[in-house]
């Protein structure tokens, strides 16, 4: 098969993060601050990307803003012309900081959103006061005039406040919204008895982002991740794995996904010993699941095999205990009934939420 090149690079700067979100996605053991990959190290991995094809850099971890030379990892980006987008809590960031970052070059923020008040994302992100900080650097990056996305992570515990999320994109003048409902990897798995939405929640959540994308067209993109335990056919995960985007952890590692590690056969690569072009090209952990060689049935003879790719990867491993296997979620898989019940069950659990540490 003819391997294209990557568009989009996720570089997760740091695991560090001022906040303890129970949904986390990152593994159970984070790196630590001296395991982090120095600022040289970056900005040749962002020279590198951009000379692979990619175009887009989200600049992610943990909080970024964790990081002291956020700035000078931003201007090195921008020198490589990659558009540069911010992924943040925006704890962290003072006015001072984001208008450096925008002299740095700077293209677009993008803030997390646990609640759409203080009770709920302070209790969700586990820091007192944090709203209230939020809703401070979301007036800074509309001073600012930066693009900005809201990404709004929504659980059985705050899905009744989507409609209000919505309403506070338009009001902070957001272009996009990403209404994810949460993915349980990492250290989310932990909490699925806490935060699994109920089956009804799921629908009227989908009712309620067709409705506002009629209503809101124009102003307001809305992207939407819908409560896959609940659905009939799985997401085409990082659009197809190891086709258009690939992670940078804060070690170095270069991953197909942001869960990758959870695959115990697979060995990664570290953009500190190999170039990243030989990484996309030719690294065994991108080449594992690209195309269709390794599906099994039903994914194998399925006509949707091209539109979704048999599914996540890393969703198989978690539950069928097997990353071959057709991902859970698919209607068609033989997991499928054992997704359907644990998402019953964890629904009708009234687990408390676990923190990290
Ligand atoms: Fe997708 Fe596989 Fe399900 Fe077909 S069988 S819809 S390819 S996950
Ligand atoms: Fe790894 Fe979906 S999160 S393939």
């Amino acid at each position: 098969m003819t391997v294209r090149p990557p568009i989009a690079m996720l570089a997760e700067l740091t695991h560090r993060c001022p906040l303890s979100c129970p949904y986390c996605s990152n593994p159970l053991e984070l790196a630590k601050k001296e395991q982090e990959l120095d600022t040289a190290t970056w900005v040749d991995a962002f020279r590198q990307a951009a000379d692979l094809g990619v175009l887009q850099l989200h600049l992610s971890g943990g909080e970024p803003a964790s990081r002291r030379d956020l700035v000078e990892l931003v201007e090195a980006a921008r020198t490589a012309a990659l558009y540069t987008n911010l992924i943040t809590s925006g704890i962290g960031l003072t006015e001072r900081r984001l208008r450096e970052l925008d002299a740095a070059g700077l293209d677009h923020v993008q803030l997390s959103l646990q609640g759409t008040d203080a009770e709920m994302a302070d209790h969700i992100g586990g820091y007192r006061g944090g709203f209230a900080r939020k809703m401070q650097v979301a007036e800074w990056i509309g001073e600012i005039g930066f693009p900005l996305t809201l990404n709004a992570v929504l659980h059985r515990q705050n899905l009744h406040q989507l409609p209000r999320a919505l309403e506070m994109a338009v009001e902070m003048g957001a272009r996009r919204i990403e209404v994810a409902t949460v993915q349980f990897h990492g250290w989310a798995l932990k909490n699925r008895g806490a935060m699994m939405p109920t089956r009804a929640q799921a629908a009227e959540a989908t009712k309620i982002v067709g409705e506002a994308r009629k209503r809101l067209e124009g102003v307001l993109v809305i992207d939407y991740v819908p409560a896959d335990y609940h659905s009939d056919y799985p997401k085409r995960c990082m659009g197809g794995w190891g086709s258009t985007g690939l992670n940078i952890n804060p070690e170095g590692k270069v991953l197909p996904c942001h869960a990758a590690e959870s695959i115990p056969h697979l060995t990664f690569d570290n953009i500190a010993e190999k170039s990243l072009r030989e990484i996309w090209y030719e690294g065994a952990a991108f080449n594992a699941y690209r195309g269709d060689d390794w599906m099994q049935e039903p994914c194998s003879s399925c006509e949707r095999k091209a539109v979704d790719f048999g599914g996540c990867r890393c969703q198989a491993m978690a539950i069928a205990g097997d990353p071959n296997a057709t991902d859970p979620v698919c209607i068609k898989s033989p997991d499928h009934e054992k997704l359907r019940r644990m998402a019953e069950d964890f629904a009708g659990d009234d687990a408390e939420l676990i923190y990290r540490g």
